[in-house]
């Protein structure tokens, strides 16, 4: 059974046909063209512990314009809430329906889905990783560079972050060079750092950690951030502004230290005047979060038609 938790459950070959089918489907959908069967007759539960607006509704739409039926479920919906185990949920939905993509508090939720499913599951986001955004994240920079090797991406903020971690994988399989600029007591955690330079070996991509921005951010052609306090993390609020504003926003004068015409990522939602300024994420001469947000629309039909489709369907 194929899953989706993390980004590194593709190999970077099934990753490129991704995005080569995701420029399929944007092409097709901007000539009109909605609707496919390859999940004609699959069902597919969206199962969310956290809210969401961008993988919540173009998950939906993605299943729908495929032709199947897409299931929405929150947690409180479910037995889960009242204590039914994750074994005995996961038995019992491989029975009904054809796939599980679901946001959750703990990645270790969604490993023991995997392991009880006889079923794909698809990680719409837990604590340690966010690969949907990050597969989008490169199709974005592959549309607008019309390349992904050696681009620079610069990640600055919280390196620990689930949208981090997929952003340094996916990087390191692909062969762009990624620096994360972030307080230590904020880095990427160790094991992902790990495998991000194992990966990056064999794809050519540089991987950095440091702390100054400024210094991080010369010649970088992407200059991306996260919010400072992910879901999850709201009791840290007052301590996590209090180190990172000072030093990890993204304002205009840190982009004119990138020292060449860079472009700004953020997965949104975004907090303007904390992790990052209006007078960035509002210019849409620099600002390419709309067009992520759109293309999340786009990877996710790709990496659905991948995982409970036909890939030839379209
Ligand atoms: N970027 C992203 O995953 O957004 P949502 O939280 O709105 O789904
Ligand atoms: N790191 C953020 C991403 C939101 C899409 C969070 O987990 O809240």
């Amino acid at each position: 059974m194929k899953h989706l938790l993390k980004v590194t459950d593709f190999t970077s070959d099934s990753i490129i046909k991704i995005l080569d089918l995701s420029k399929r489907f944007k092409d097709q959908r901007k000539k009109g063209r909605r609707y496919h069967n390859i999940l004609e007759g699959k069902h597919v539960l969206l199962y969310f512990e956290k809210p969401s607006t961008r993988t919540r509704i173009s998950l939906e739409v993605a299943i729908r314009e495929l032709g199947g039926n897409p299931i929405v479920a929150r947690r409180d919906e479910l037995q889960l809430s009242r204590g039914e185990t994750l074994h005995d949920t996961a038995e019992v939905l491989g029975r009904y329906i054809d796939g599980i993509a679901a946001r959750v508090y703990f990645h270790k939720t969604l490993e023991e889905l995997a392991k009880h499913s006889s079923i794909s599951v698809i990680n719409a986001l837990s604590d340690l990783f966010h690969p949907l955004q990050a597969i989008a994240d490169a199709f974005t920079i592959r549309e607008y560079f019309g390349r992904l090797k050696g681009i620079k991406i610069v990640f600055v903020g919280d390196g620990g972050s689930n949208v981090a971690h997929s952003l340094l994988l996916i990087s390191a399989m692909l062969g762009m060079d990624i620096t994360i600029a972030c307080p230590e007591k904020y880095a990427p955690k160790t094991f992902v750092i790990e495998e991000a330079n194992a990966l990056g070996e064999k794809s050519g991509s540089e991987i950095h950690v440091m702390e100054d921005p400024s210094k991080a951010v010369k010649n970088a052609d992407v200059i991306y951030t996260d919010v400072f306090v992910s879901m999850g993390f709201e009791r840290e609020r007052e301590e996590r502004l209090k180190v990172f504003i000072p030093r990890y926003q993204v304002t205009r004068t840190l982009l004119k230290k990138a020292g060449k015409r860079v472009v700004f990522m953020h997965c949104l939602p975004a907090h303007r005047g904390e992790e990052v300024l209006a007078e960035v994420i509002d210019d849409p001469a620099i600002s390419l979060v709309y067009e992520q947000a759109e293309n999340r629309l786009h990877t996710a039909k790709a990496v659905l038609a991948c995982l409970l489709g036909d890939w030839n369907g379209i």
